[in-house]
């Protein structure tokens, strides 16, 4: 979508549809108070009489009001002003971008930054307002051809702030496009995004930027570089497994880049510790922390930010098979330290400690994994909050201040060295499973041992990445949050 800004008030835009916002018992504000003024109260006397909501999220949207050149207003509840909040803002920017989609809207003139969103500034508003509205307007189409009565997605909106605001719609646009990005790899089917197809993807993103490289790494290659514990993962599947490295260089070439290391499991069967078939279908979402790597590795390139960063997918594909790997397997991962296989469906950390192992050689500032690594993730924290899990404290709150700016949250769990006994095992270094206790964090344990000595952080997604229900899928996240974290990188160096 194509953001824009105009300050032109808002009774005189000439636009399809204007969107304003109005809080409960309170007296109308900004562009609300201007639309309110050009005829003569009208507004005010609707929401008196109870004809236009303003509980939070509700929407109304008025025609032919005199004395205001818009065809239509889309007025938005915004519930009491003293509840009003980031999260709020973000809900209501969010309604007003489904409702605009619902009606047939491809282009409106948006007030909703003007509102204050607690502690929020101007520029994060509108930023928000842009993101959001972009993704309400995703639309699924690979594979899907749109029916005749679908609604077009939007495809602009201008919002009321003036030229100096330009860096914002600019960042609002990187965010947006690695959202889309996420969502759409999260969404194709398997048989579909393969390894191979993942691949093809950061190819075309590395052609896309003057300052983006890429490295796939084949099978060969990986045995080479001895990542056993990866290759056992995929060694079931006829679809070969691949390493995909692509480098944005936005600083001195001397400055140590943020890393990021995806899990690409682009479908989890649990190989011969085989899942039940009751929505084994959902597995397709199993690459979804290598689409969020993905998505906002493009957001940093489409911003342009001043930082390095490298992006890392271990991409497999878990199926059963003559050649799959089995339980009571000892793998030697790339690292050397041996693993005991206890159950094959317990895949993600195994593709990972190899991805890890390797990244290191990128002398990373900092270095995090993301994986939609363990049902207990979804148990523990629902489709709201990625786990975040670090051994350092400064980085854990860096991720969750970044989760909490991108309304794309995040919620710590611990990774004190009490669990490390759970995956102690009698034929190898450790274990690939901890038990029934704590799951989330024994995985997260088990990544501890292969990131000694590095600014290391792992956030699970298994339940933020995608929604059950076929109107749902994928959510992109957490493209959000990683994209905030670099660009809070960048203002930092
Ligand atoms: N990809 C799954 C985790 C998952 C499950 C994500 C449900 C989203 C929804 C992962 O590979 C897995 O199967 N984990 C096992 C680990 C267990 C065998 C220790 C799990 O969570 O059951
Ligand atoms: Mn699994
Ligand atoms: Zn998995």
């Amino acid at each position: 979508m194509k953001f824009t800004l105009d300050t032109t008030p808002a009774p005189e835009i000439d636009t399809a549809c204007l969107v304003i916002g109005v809080f409960e018992q309170t007296p109308l504000q900004g562009s609300a108070k201007l639309v309110d003024q050009a005829c003569n109260g009208a507004l005010q006397q609707l929401i008196d009489s109870g004809d236009v909501d303003t509980d939070w999220k509700s929407t109304t949207m008025l025609h032919g009001l005199e004395g205001v050149n818009a065809k239509r207003i889309l007025v938005l509840g915004c519930g009491e002003s003293e509840k009003f909040s980031s999260v709020r803002f973000d809900n209501v920017c969010s309604s007003a971008g489904a409702f605009l989609r619902d009606h047939a809207t491809t282009s409106a003139h948006v007030c909703l930054n003007e509102l204050e969103a607690g502690d929020m500034d101007s520029y994060w508003c509108l930023r928000q307002a842009a993101v959001n509205l972009d993704r309400a307007n995703y639309r699924y189409t690979a594979t899907k051809a749109p029916k005749d009565d679908d609604n077009e997605p939007m495809h602009s909106a201008s919002f009321n702030a003036g030229e100096d605001m330009q860096a914002a719609i600019d960042e609002a646009k990187g965010v947006a496009k690695g959202y889309q990005r996420s969502r759409e790899l999260g969404n194709l089917p398997p048989n579909i995004c393969t390894p191979a197809y993942l691949a093809e993807i950061a190819r075309e993103i590395a052609n896309s930027y003057e300052n983006v490289s890429v490295e796939i790494l084949e099978e060969d290659e990986m045995a080479r570089l001895k990542m056993e514990a990866l290759l056992a993962v995929g060694r079931g599947s006829v679809n070969g497994s691949r390493l995909i490295v692509l480098k944005y260089n936005g600083a001195d070439e001397d400055s140590r880049p943020v890393v990021m290391v995806g899990k690409g499991v682009t479908f989890d069967t649990g190989g011969i510790s085989l899942k039940p078939s009751p929505n084994m279908e959902q597995m397709k979402f199993d690459m979804g922390g290598a689409a969020g790597v993905i998505g906002a590795f493009e957001a940093c390139a489409d911003i342009q930010l001043p930082i390095n960063v490298v992006c890392v997918v271990a991409a497999a594909e878990n199926m059963p098979g003559g050649n799959a790997y089995r339980p009571g397997d000892v793998l030697t991962s790339m690292s050397g330290k041996t693993i005991e296989v206890l159950n094959t469906d317990a895949e993600g950390r195994l593709v990972l400690c190899d991805a890890l192992t390797y990244s290191q050689r990128f002398n990373p500032a900092a270095l995090i994994d993301v994986a939609t690594l363990t049902g207990a993730c979804v148990v523990a924290l629902g489709h709201h909050a990625s786990a975040i899990m670090s051994k350092h404290d400064d980085l854990a709150e860096e991720l969750i201040e970044a989760g909490q700016k991108a309304v794309d949250r995040g919620w710590r769990m611990p990774l004190w060295d009490d669990y490390q006994p759970q995956i102690k095992s009698g034929f190898a270094d450790m274990k690939n499973v901890g038990g029934m206790a704590a799951g989330s964090i024994t995985a997260g344990c088990f990544l501890s041992r292969f990131t000694t000595d590095q600014r290391w952080a792992h956030i699970d997604c298994a339940g933020s990445t995608w929604i059950w229900g076929s109107d749902k899928g994928s959510t992109g996240r957490p493209a959000g949050l990683l994209a905030q974290f670099l660009i809070d990188q960048a203002k930092q160096a």
